[in-house]
């Protein structure tokens, strides 16, 4: 073998390694050519000074990967069926290959075009962030001895012959829903899905196809419109008032292309206003005209402050136009990954399927244990005792808010859920607003992105669940200072 090998004994990588390294090498670019001989170990350790250990473990390592091949009783050959390209037309090319430009699907494109990832928020040390229940209130210990009773037993681990989900637990959600929420349901209409987020594009692949048309609110929720534009829907944003979507603007508006419209009647994301009974039976009574269908999100309206809960638009519909999303994420926590549709009966084996095919169930473990935290009342009375919590804190930061901005601030939807909007009339506009506060050291979230129709309105989302009232009254007095909130509301009450 006329090669010139050599190894570097300074070198990290072993001189096994280094010997492999080389004759691979040698093999992939054409010095050592299909069916030609290699020395024996004996005397290539004696040529490159190594043992013959050293050259035994890379010849082996060079067999078992299919670049060489022994002969019985005649020594070690370069493997004669390397593939074609190999030896034939001069070196190879081994390094990385550049990468291609992908043939993409029109959903992949769409994706492409869109930017749909979330860009994460900056890190403030406080931080109004929009979401996030109070994580450190979870009755951690409680959960823990259930996963701990569950997971005792072995049935958890196989595949789930159930595919809708875990029927204990779908007994368990039907049982509360028709009692706290007045929706129309039974365990059989419940397929469990990995929170809002599965549960909204599972309808939307089986409902929609490019250029259909679907109603949502302006502003509205913005991890939904995601979805309807990734599946190339065609948007028709309503506005929202105190009363919620305005039904007769969408009566008026929508044409027969619309097969959806999505709403949050409980608490409108992100304005908080709460659909009038009114207007309820308005949007019933045109979809049952048009033929469309409804999409409810009922993601937080187990915390209501001071009137009952209103009942969910499912229960007063009479056909089977609406479709009813629930999730744990705020009432538990966000990576449960549990939530849930509760469907027409007629849809039920087309989302189970669809659900089956894209990731075949939901673990199963955590599915028991939840249906035991529901079934023993635990779920109920962790709400009461959040409901308490959030409450507390919502009224300091609508006091501070007050406080601190007089009528220069305006606080939407403080009625229920765990956010506030605030709107500013303040002389700076929302870019300075938002640039002042995160230097400031605090975070907020602008209500911007959840509009389909660009504007400059100085909204911002409060997010008030995870955060106690000390750090509340901190940021909004840091808020203050920094948009100079004191001296902007003297000049007022002056004028
Ligand atoms: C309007 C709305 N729906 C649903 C969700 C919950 O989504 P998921 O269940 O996917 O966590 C949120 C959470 O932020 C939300 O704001």
């Amino acid at each position: 073998m006329d090669l010139l090998i050599q190894l570097d004994r300074s070198a990290p990588l072993s001189l096994h390694q280094q010997l492999y390294e080389a004759i691979r090498q040698a093999i992939l670019e054409g010095q050592l050519l299909p069916g030609q001989r290699l020395p024996s170990t004996r005397s290539l350790a004696h040529s490159l000074s190594v043992s013959r250990t050293t050259v035994t473990q890379s010849y082996e390592q060079l067999l078992s990967q299919g670049y060489l091949e022994t002969m019985h009783g005649s020594g070690t050959y370069v493997c004669a069926q390397l593939p074609d390209f190999l030896g034939r037309s001069g070196p190879v090319n081994t390094a990385p290959p550049e990468r291609s430009p992908v043939s993409l699907s029109p959903y992949g494109t769409r994706l492409q075009q869109t930017a749909l990832i979330q860009q994460p928020e900056p890190a403030t040390p406080i931080s109004f962030r929009y979401g996030r229940p109070a994580l450190d209130r979870f009755p951690l210990k409680l959960w823990r001895q259930l996963l701990v009773r569950h997971s005792r037993r072995s049935d958890w681990l196989d595949y789930a012959s159930d595919l809708q989900g875990y029927l204990p637990l779908r007994q368990a959600i039907a049982r509360y829903l028709a009692r706290v929420r007045a929706v129309r349901c039974d365990p059989a209409q419940i397929v469990m899905t990995n929170g809002t987020q599965q549960a909204i594009a599972l309808v939307l692949r089986l409902l929609i196809q490019p250029g259909d048309g679907i109603a949502l609110e302006e502003p509205g929720y913005l991890s939904a419109r995601r979805i309807f534009l990734s599946h190339g829907a065609a948007l028709l944003p309503i506005p929202v008032d105190a009363s919620g979507l305005v039904v007769e603007k969408l009566v008026a508006t929508a044409d027969a292309t619309v097969r959806l419209v999505y709403v949050t009647p409980s608490h409108q994301f992100p304005t908080g206003s709460i659909l009038s009974l009114a207007r309820r039976l308005e949007l019933l009574d045109w979809v049952q005209q048009s033929g469309a269908m409804i999409l409810e999100d009922d993601y937080d309206s187990e915390y209501r402050y001071g009137d009952r809960p209103i009942p969910a638009l499912q229960g007063l519909a009479s056909s089977e136009s609406v479709i009813y999303c629930g999730t744990f994420s705020k009432v538990l926590f966000p990576s449960l990954r549990l939530g849930y549709l509760v469907l027409p009966c007629s849809l039920v084996p087309l989302v189970t399927q669809a659900k089956w095919l894209s990731d075949r169930q939901l673990p199963l473990l955590d599915q028991m244990v939840l249906a035991d935290f529901i079934a023993a009342g635990h779920l109920e009375s962790h709400i009461r005792k959040m409901r308490s919590h959030y409450d507390h804190n919502r009224q300091t930061l609508v006091q501070a808010l007050t406080q601190q901005f007089g009528q220069q601030v305006e606080v939407l939807g403080e009625q229920a859920g765990i956010h506030v909007m605030v709107r500013f009339h303040l002389p700076f506009s929302h870019d300075e607003i938002l640039d002042r506060i995160t230097q400031a050291g605090v975070g907020v979230m602008s209500a911007q992105p959840h509009y389909c129709q660009p504007n400059d309105r100085s909204e911002f989302i409060f997010g008030y669940g995870e955060l106690t009232p000390a750090q509340i009254q901190e940021g909004i007095a840091g808020i203050a200072q920094a948009l100079d909130a004191a001296h902007i509301d003297s000049l007022h009450k002056l004028s």
